[in-house]
């Protein structure tokens, strides 16, 4: 894991800082940017909403800095979830759990369950683990963007669209743009087998290897209210198609291995899965940007991490 420099570590401490007052932080984790509040603060919690114009019922991830503190946010854990807990994290997995009573209402959204995670990212350590060297708890960050928008995963992006709904006192930290470029997988951990809500870069089979149980297969059998489960979501101002031949001035993403037809504006050509997952959501933006009215995405073959990006592309290109 790399280090944190000089210059890291002294915004994290501020961040910690403007967290300890009730203020806000933009902080990096290896799945993309999170706007973050302490998870025990109403007050706090309220701005995120507002700044990301959310609904009020719709929980938050809170962010810990080690499953050390799974018991002080969850209960009835069951055996599946602490292997899970303990085979990803610090990792791109959110666990959703039965809630602990001690746990007030607003941090959940109202829920009896809670959604938790440990990120993997230097500085998103270094943050957690400062503001729970001051009693901190954890947290609570959902990802950059105005409900359902598109992702931020880099600061620059973060700077044009989100200073100015941000405070003085609030604090951006800047830890590059996101490795993996997408949200982490979210398993509903409340039933006898994990529910995946929400896929990511953990896959479906690296779940089942891990736990040793199969998936259950009526996910849409849960009533947990979670954004991932609206058709639309992630959208840009452009209009997306998926798998449609670009036309003259379209924007266009697809593998490297596909070609820019004439007067078509490449936003991006990724050699790889990885690779497409890690820009993708910066392609979004920069079609915006650019004010490109349409833009034509290919959309990656396979299961894995292309399962999860595709889950994505057809939210974003959803009418
Ligand atoms: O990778 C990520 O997960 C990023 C980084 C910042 O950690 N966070 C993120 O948060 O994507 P957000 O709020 O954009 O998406 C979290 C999802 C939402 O769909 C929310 O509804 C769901 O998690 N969620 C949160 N708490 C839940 C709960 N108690 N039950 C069911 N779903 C929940
Ligand atoms: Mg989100």
């Amino acid at each position: 894991m790399k280090l944190s420099s000089k210059k890291e570590l002294d915004q994290v401490s501020l961040g910690v800082e403007a967290l300890c007052k009730g203020n806000l932080v933009v902080f990096p984790t290896e799945t993309v940017y999170g706007l973050g509040a302490d998870a025990l603060n109403p007050t706090a919690i309220s701005r995120v909403y507002q700044i990301k114009n959310r609904p009020k019922k719709h929980p938050l991830i809170v962010h810990l800095v080690s499953d050390q503190y799974l018991k002080e946010w969850a209960t009835h854990i069951p055996d599946y979830a602490f292997k899970l807990a303990d085979d990803f994290w610090p990792g791109p997995l959110t666990l959703i759990l039965e809630k602990n009573k001690a746990i007030k209402d607003f941090a959940t959204g109202s829920q009896n369950k809670v959604a938790l995670r440990v990120p993997n990212n230097p500085i998103a350590i270094d943050l957690l683990r400062e503001f729970s060297n001051r009693g901190g708890l954890g947290i609570a960050a959902p990802s950059v963007n105005r409900f359902g928008e598109v992702t931020a995963t880099t600061i620059e992006v973060i700077r044009n669209e989100f200073s100015q709904l941000l405070l003085n006192e609030d604090i951006i930290i800047d830890g590059g743009q996101s490795q993996i470029g997408i949200e982490s997988t979210i398993i509903d951990c409340t039933n006898e087998f994990p529910v995946v809500l929400r896929p990511g870069w953990v896959t479906t089979e690296m779940i089942q290897n891990s736990v040793g149980l199969s998936l259950d297969k009526s996910s849409f059998k849960i009533k947990t209210r979670h954004s991932g489960a609206f058709k639309s979501h992630y959208k840009p101002r452009a209009k997306v198609y998926l798998d449609v031949t670009p036309k003259q001035g379209y924007g266009f993403y697809a593998l490297s291995k596909f070609q820019t037809p004439s007067g078509v504006i490449r936003l991006g050509a990724p050699k790889s899965i990885e690779e497409y997952a890690h820009n993708l959501y910066l392609a979004l933006s920069d079609a915006d940007r650019l004010n490109i009215e349409i833009v034509s995405i290919f959309s990656p073959q396979g299961n894995g991490l292309a399962n999860a990006i595709r889950d994505r592309l057809n939210k974003a290109s959803n009418k």
